[in-house]
């Protein structure tokens, strides 16, 4: 009997509940949850949301960034009482993101869960040539890439893209001192006879790079047991031989890279340890020597290294090294290798590092230019706001070089072609957390908008 009644009271309990009672406060707008985007067309695509009991309306909110720091225009908190809305007057190849929020008389609800969603199509680059475009300047220079010696094969992707696009030419790794130096006096040519043949055959300027690296130390030489003086006499002979070997076809050489550490002092190489603190001034008078007696006067010198423009106690050890090679009348150009990312260095920054080398009247070296966008592993593909924010990295460094009295330019160099052959994505030297896209051109070698921002430095 009791448990009858109370079967009852529960009855009664629960049918008052659906029927709604006056006394009981109605529960909050659930927050809604959006579904995946349907019709996806070049310039439009419909946002879905799975309905909200007792909604009357919801907000969509539409942008280009995942963070929402901008939206579509007329897509800021749009209203709509169909749980679909079509969004339209888009950008093909773009990817977009969507949120929703329901409504019910005053009360608004938190933000759904983020739908991607990238109209289909490619967005169209400007397909101008960069050296065609930069030869028509008042002042132009050399549009360079670094390439490596199996690129350059008559009629392949990157020959097509390099004899269209680019001026002059850097060995990514294939000139520099382990990959040709053997053992003593003893050259492995192959592969930058190779590269330096491609340019001269094609009437494309070579730089050489880098005689003398702490990173490109050959083992017979990190090994070496005789004395410091025999060790100085091996470097000698191999800056003799190299630049002797290629007089006339290679214009300029990076003699030193990287000789700075990033604490400002002299980097503690084996070079240092062995020749003692003149072997920077070393090292340029004999690579001056052996092009002189080759008949070669007019190679340029240059000194190369990296984050200058950040790393001031390093730029002003760079540039005591550089005035004391100008002392001797031993340099003629500076390199500033420019791995940067899509936030640093800023314009000054830049400018004020640069231009240390132009009020000496030397020649200016964009020597290694890529621009990550990647650099904190925050994103697991090249989105629009980090494209576009390399595309104006891009353009702000052409820009400023572009801007450089005539007889400062020299080259501007690109560290590569497609992105999934850079050197950066989980590069271990410089301890990149993960993928990265800090090149010209995609993985299928399509032009980014990174290209088209190059081209517009040249405005
Ligand atoms: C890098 C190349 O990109 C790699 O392929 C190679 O394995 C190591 O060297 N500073 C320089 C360049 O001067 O020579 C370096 O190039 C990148 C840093």
């Amino acid at each position: 009997m009791r448990i009858a009644l109370l079967l009852l009271l529960t009855l009664l309990n629960c049918s008052k509940e659906e029927t709604g009672s006056p006394s009981k406060p109605d529960t909050a707008l659930a927050t809604p949850f959006a579904s995946n985007a349907s019709n996806i067309t070049d310039n439009s695509f419909t946002a879905n949301w799975v309905l909200v009991p007792k909604a009357e309306s919801y907000l969509i909110d539409v942008s280009t960034s995942n963070s929402f720091s901008t939206f579509v225009t007329g897509y800021s908190g749009l209203e709509q009482s169909a749980t679909t809305v079509e969004v339209t007057g888009l950008s093909s190849g773009i990817t977009y993101f969507y949120r929703v929020r329901a409504k019910q008389g005053t009360e608004i609800t938190n933000n759904s869960n983020v739908i991607t969603v990238t109209t289909t199509g490619v967005q169209a680059e400007d397909p101008t040539y960069l050296k065609d475009k930069a030869n028509t300047l008042a002042n132009p220079f050399f549009v360079g890439v670094a390439v490596k010696a199996n690129q350059l094969t008559e009629g392949s992707s990157y020959d097509v893209v390099l004899k269209n696009e680019f001026s002059s030419i850097t060995a990514e790794y294939e000139m520099k001192m382990n990959p040709i130096s053997t053992g003593s006096g003893s050259y492995s040519w192959e592969a930058v006879d190779k590269i330096v043949n491609y340019g001269n055959n094609n009437g494309i300027n070579v730089h050489g790079h880098a005689l003398v690296w702490h990173n490109a130390v050959p083992d017979w030489l990190s090994n070496f047991s005789g004395t410091d003086a025999e060790f100085a006499l091996e470097i000698k002979k191999y800056i003799t031989d190299v630049v002797t070997r290629y007089a006339g076809k290679i214009k300029s050489w990076d003699v030193v890279n990287e000789a700075v550490d990033d604490n400002g002092n002299m980097r503690n190489t084996i070079f240092l340890q062995k020749m003692g603190s003149n072997y920077i001034k070393d090292c340029y008078q004999w690579a001056r020597d052996a092009a002189n007696a080759a008949g070669d006067t007019n190679l340029l010198l240059f000194y190369n290294d990296y984050a200058t423009s950040t790393n001031i106690p390093k730029q002003n050890k760079v540039f005591t090294i550089v005035d004391d090679l100008m002392t001797s009348n031993l340099i003629d150009g500076v390199g500033f290798q420019m791995h940067n990312t899509y936030l640093s260095p800023t314009k000054e920054q830049i400018e004020t590092d640069i231009n240390r080398a132009v009020v000496l009247g030397l020649k200016i070296h964009v020597s290694e230019l890529d621009i990550q966008v990647n650099q904190n592993n925050d994103i697991t593909y090249l989105t629009e706001e980090r494209s576009l924010a390399q595309k104006e990295k891009y353009k702000e460094i052409v820009n400023i070089y572009n801007a450089l009295p005539e007889a400062n330019k020299y080259a501007l160099t690109v560290w590569g072609f497609k992105d999934n052959e850079s050197w950066i994505p989980y590069s271990t030297d410089l301890n990149h957390p993960g993928n990265d896209w800090p090149l010209l051109y995609n993985n299928k070698f399509e032009l980014k908008k990174a290209h088209t921002g190059f081209l517009e430095g040249l405005d």
